[in-house]
């Protein structure tokens, strides 16, 4: 399958995640690409209508993932931007990956939920999601644990 990882990260949490699943893709088998939304000028610390410098083209790939922080309690606005300026996922199986630093229900359950829906409204089937809280003492085995889960979904 071709498999496009497309990911918004302000730190880079969200990205060192996004290429071990990659990594477990390709084992896999699959032809992954691991793509960047970037935005233009100074990152601020809330990337709000920030102009976005890169758009990762998704058509060529079968399934695509998504990855995102969570930014008050929401996808980081770039990613919200991107996804909603997309303009179909028809026929494109969908998985959401997000980073938090805070318990999964305050924020990262719900930055999953509306990046479902969007996904969903271009008419992707959203086939499964993961997440990682990244003070978590137990970070290393949730980023195991979501890389294989997620890469078992293609
Ligand atoms: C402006 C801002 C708002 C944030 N809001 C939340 C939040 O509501 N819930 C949460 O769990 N983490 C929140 N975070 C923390 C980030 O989601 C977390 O550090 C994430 O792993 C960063 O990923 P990145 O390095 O890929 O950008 C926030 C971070 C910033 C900068």
């Amino acid at each position: 399958m071709d498999i496009g990882i497309v990911v918004y990260s302000q730190t880079g949490h969200t990205l060192s995640v996004a290429a071990k699943l990659q990594e477990a893709l390709s084992t896999a088998g699959h032809k992954v690409n691991l793509e960047r939304i970037e935005v233009a000028g100074p990152v601020r610390l809330r990337a709000v209508n920030a102009l976005l410098k890169t758009r990762p083209e998704i058509d060529a790939y079968d399934a695509l993932v998504f990855g995102s922080p969570v930014q008050g309690g929401t996808p980081a606005p770039p990613m919200m931007d991107y996804l909603e300026q997309i303009a179909s996922l028809q026929w494109k199986t969908v998985a959401c990956l997000v980073t938090g630093v805070f318990p999964a229900g305050w924020g990262r359950n719900q930055t999953i939920a509306q990046m479902r829906v969007v996904c969903e409204s271009k008419g992707a089937t959203v086939c499964g999601s993961g997440s990682v809280g990244w003070l978590s003492l137990g970070r290393r085995r949730q980023i195991a644990e979501v890389v294989d889960s997620l890469s078992r979904l293609f």
